[in-house]
């Protein structure tokens, strides 16, 4: 029996480099290998507020650059989030099931909800218990997701672990995480601390992946980096140029020593420019494929209604199986 994988990112805003290096990229692998669902986390994405027209822009474009990054609708079932009315309703349960103060200590609440944490929205809260419906639905064995996302993965495995103590079977699978590659947490080319993402306020804090050849040498030109002229990967205290070598790595397949090694005596410049060649040789063909996918609309929706028919036998099952456990009546 293939094992299952599940992943989904927000249609907030654009995709970026952080996201294929950190997730997207790992996706393409499993595809042969797993039963695979990838998901547009439309509802997650109400968290943040955002005008109608710009999800409903968001989220087709996010479905084409699934398509245009290789994921196969005969490989993988992708689907709207939204689609599936369990994801809400096992939701519900879980939220029945997890205490606060496991949710307390989510660190991405806290970074996004800030000081006046009373006014964030419920949503914002309660955002780890829908990602865990999410993942629980489907059965998944394997989450690949980018490193912000390990601690919601270790929740999602104690609300698991928490529902098959209770009655005494695995009734739902616990999930792995998987966190692979140099690039699992690229950070913003603005500013070495802070991880790349798409709702920085600065565009050039991040590389889009639908960026043309032209912004993206520029971006990477313009990469803050510190006053020293030597290339050295030193992540501790060199944050900025040892994020652009994780990059560079990640591209090419190759190790921190590697880079290091043949930049010795080499200028930034170079390097730069050399890392900005790499980016754009991966991004130029997922950009055509992009350009071609989002004049299609037909199709788009095609492959995202089909999905959703085959995502929805799964999560009726799994919904349903809980619902009974619990003693709702049905
Ligand atoms: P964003 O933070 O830009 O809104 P999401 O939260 O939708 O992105 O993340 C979608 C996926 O991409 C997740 O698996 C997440 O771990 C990964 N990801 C997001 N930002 C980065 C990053 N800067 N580096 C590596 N992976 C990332
Ligand atoms: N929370 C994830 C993120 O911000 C997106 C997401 C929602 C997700 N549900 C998921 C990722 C389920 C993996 C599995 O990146």
């Amino acid at each position: 029996m293939r094992k299952t994988a599940l992943s989904g990112v927000q249609t907030t805003g654009n995709l970026h480099l952080g996201n294929y290096l950190g997730s997207i990229s790992n996706w393409l692998k499993m595809q042969e290998d797993y039963n695979c669902f990838f998901f547009l986390a439309d509802l997650h994405s109400l968290t943040i507020e955002q005008a109608p027209q710009d999800l409903k822009k968001s989220t087709i474009e996010s479905a084409a650059m699934y398509l245009a990054s290789g994921l196969d609708p005969k490989k993988s079932t992708i689907f709207l989030q939204s689609a599936i009315k369990e994801h809400c309703e096992l939701a519900w349960i879980l939220n029945c099931i997890t205490p606060i103060g496991w949710l307390k200590r989510m660190t991405q609440f806290k970074d996004k909800a800030g000081k006046k944490q009373d006014n964030a929205n419920t949503g914002l809260f309660t955002y780890p218990i829908l990602m865990a419906a999410d993942i629980l639905l489907y059965n998944a064995d394997i989450v690949p997701v980018g490193d912000d996302q390990k601690q919601h993965l270790e929740l999602t495995r104690d609300i698991a672990g928490a529902i098959n103590r209770r009655f005494d079977e695995e009734v739902l699978i616990v999930p792995e995480p998987l966190i692979q590659g140099t690039a699992t947490r690229v950070m913003s080319l603005r500013d070495g601390t802070k991880k790349m993402s798409k709702s920085d306020e600065s565009d050039a804090s991040r590389i889009n992946m639908t960026d043309d050849a032209d912004t993206i040498m520029k971006k990477i030109k313009k990469a803050k980096t510190d006053s020293i002229a030597e290339i050295t990967y030193e992540p501790e205290n060199r944050p900025e140029i040892t994020n652009l070598i994780n990059i560079f790595c990640a591209l090419s397949s190759s190790t921190p020593e590697q880079i290091v090694e043949s930049y010795q005596g080499k200028s930034f410049a170079q390097f730069k420019n050399d890392l900005a060649e790499t980016i754009i040789a991966k991004l130029q063909p997922i950009n055509n494929e992009y350009n071609k996918i989002i004049t299609n609309q037909d199709y788009i929706q095609k492959v995202l209604n089909d999905g959703a028919t085959q995502a929805r036998v799964p999560a009726q099952k799994t919904c349903a199986k809980v619902m009974d456990k619990l003693g709702l009546y049905r």
